[in-house]
């Protein structure tokens, strides 16, 4: 039996209100209203709901994906992906999904994998010891570079801090996009939406830039780009608009470092808050005979579960949403068509009902004897199904490989007030996360 909660006399808009404005207040409220499913209902707002189950996510990303479609506040997104994976709906998105899908193969990772310990080792070289810096900028620096150099072959950051601040200012763009009638205020001319057009136009020119590049010297197109430009429809045999590679290659290059960039921001403040856990990654990191490389993955076990519990901590996709296309279900409880579904990585993976002590930072969970007690569905830092994240098994080999290449040169310690996460469309540190580096 699932227990149903009604979000007691008050509004869809009130629950939503709870869920954002304050992380650590919204876990609290949310834990004290309880439940499996939370649903908010009035008169003439269609309900929220709230999912907060394993065996329920499992049926809304699985088994009830058909009857779904992104929320409604993803469109605020879309006035800077435009229609990429991300943002699109079938079939535009089953078509686009099977396409780029092989720049993800196992053979492509391999390959990745020695550009991202190049960049990272580059990363390294900039820092010197005793001097702080901002571990949550590095960290995008790091993560916008290895995206650009592995799927567009291409250094996106020649004019590094213009498109640093563009990508800062999209991301900001995002602000609720979860938020149910978000869309409906996006064309305001507020300052807010001033400043991501102005970051849409930079982030614009870039892109069109890669794609003009690659237009003029078609010769190297064995990458992600490459695979867009080439690509012809089953039907009429026609190539995709500079449009549709566009939207696309800018879905990639942002979903594709912003995400990553928080994980292992992250992981840097956990490791520097417990000694015993960065003891252990040092210890593994040190035993490797030279670089770290895609074919001592399987030596690097400790380092990846210290990543997967950085995520499950703070999932960089920290709530996720759907709108029922249709009246559907769940858990038997009818949901009906035009319902906002939410669901939240940040609730579920601190959630006392399926984590033992879910507040300690134990990479051990995540070693490969300990996994199997765990309700699959409990853990969803990527989400799961067919709308989950395609840029996956990347993000496993590059957090792997970008903290294991740091961790064998320098200790960070942090150099400041531990910074609270700010949920926007990924969860970052609110203001800087000062890291001090000592070499090892
Ligand atoms: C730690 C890193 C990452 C995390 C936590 C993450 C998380 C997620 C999540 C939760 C979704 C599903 C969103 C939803 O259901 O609304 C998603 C989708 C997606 N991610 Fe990632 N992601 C990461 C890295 C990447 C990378 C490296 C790439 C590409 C290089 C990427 C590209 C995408 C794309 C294109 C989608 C849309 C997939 C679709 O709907 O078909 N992500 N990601």
């Amino acid at each position: 039996m699932i227990d149903v909660r009604p979000y007691v006399g008050r509004s869809p808009l009130a629950l939503v209100r709870a869920f954002w404005r304050d992380l650590r207040s919204g876990i609290a409220e949310m834990d004290a209203v309880g439940g499996d499913l939370v649903i908010a209902s009035a008169p003439v707002l269609p309900p929220v709901v709230l999912v907060r189950h394993p065996d329920l996510l499992r049926e809304l990303l699985v088994d009830r994906n058909a009857d779904v479609t992104k929320a409604r506040g993803l469109r605020l997104a879309r006035r800077i992906l435009g229609d990429g994976l991300l943002t699109s709906e079938p079939p535009v998105h089953t078509r686009q999904r099977r396409l780029v899908l092989p720049a993800f193969h196992h053979g492509r990772l391999r390959q990745y994998a020695r550009q991202m310990v190049e960049l990272t080792e580059a990363e390294a070289d900039r820092w010197a010891e005793g001097i702080p810096f901002d571990g949550a900028a590095a960290m995008s620096r790091l993560a916008l570079a290895i995206a650009g150099r592995t799927l567009f072959g291409a250094d996106v950051l020649s004019d590094a801090n213009r498109v640093g601040r563009a990508v800062h200012d999209a991301m900001r763009a995002f602000d609720g996009a979860q938020f149910p009638f978000a869309d409906k205020l996006m064309w305001l001319p507020t300052r807010a939406n001033r400043t991501a057009n102005r970051a849409r136009a930079t982030l614009d020119a870039v892109v069109y830039g890669l794609i003009a590049d690659r237009h003029a010297a078609p010769a190297d197109a064995d990458d992600l780009l490459g695979m867009l430009l080439d690509a012809r429809d089953e039907e009429t045999g026609d190539a995709m608009t500079d449009l549709e590679v566009r939207d696309e290659a800018m879905t990639l290059l942002l979903a594709g470092h912003e995400t990553t960039a928080a994980a292992l921001a992250w992981t840097w403040l956990l490791l520097a808050q417990n000694p015993h856990a960065e003891a252990r990654l040092w210890a593994e990191v040190d035993a490797l005979d030279g670089p770290p490389s895609f074919d001592v993955l399987d030596r690097l076990l400790v380092t990846r579960a210290t990543f997967a519990e950085a995520m499950r901590l703070y999932p960089p996709a920290w709530a996720v949403g759907r709108e029922a296309a249709r009246d559907t279900s769940l858990g038997g409880h009818p949901i009906p068509r035009r319902a906002t579904i939410l669901f939240a990585p940040l609730h579920l993976h601190r959630d006392a009902r399926f984590w033992d002590e879910p507040l300690a930072f134990r990479p051990e969970r995540f070693a490969p004897e300990a996994r199997s007690g765990r309700h699959k569905f409990a853990y969803l830092p990527f989400s799961a199904g067919r709308r989950g994240c395609i840029g996956e098994q990347f993000a496993w080999v590059e957090g792997t490989l970008v903290l294991a290449t740091l961790a064998r040169r320098w200790r960070l310690a942090l150099a400041g007030p531990p910074p609270h996460p700010h949920g926007s469309v990924t969860l970052r540190p609110a203001g800087q996360l000062r890291l001090v580096p000592t070499a090892r």
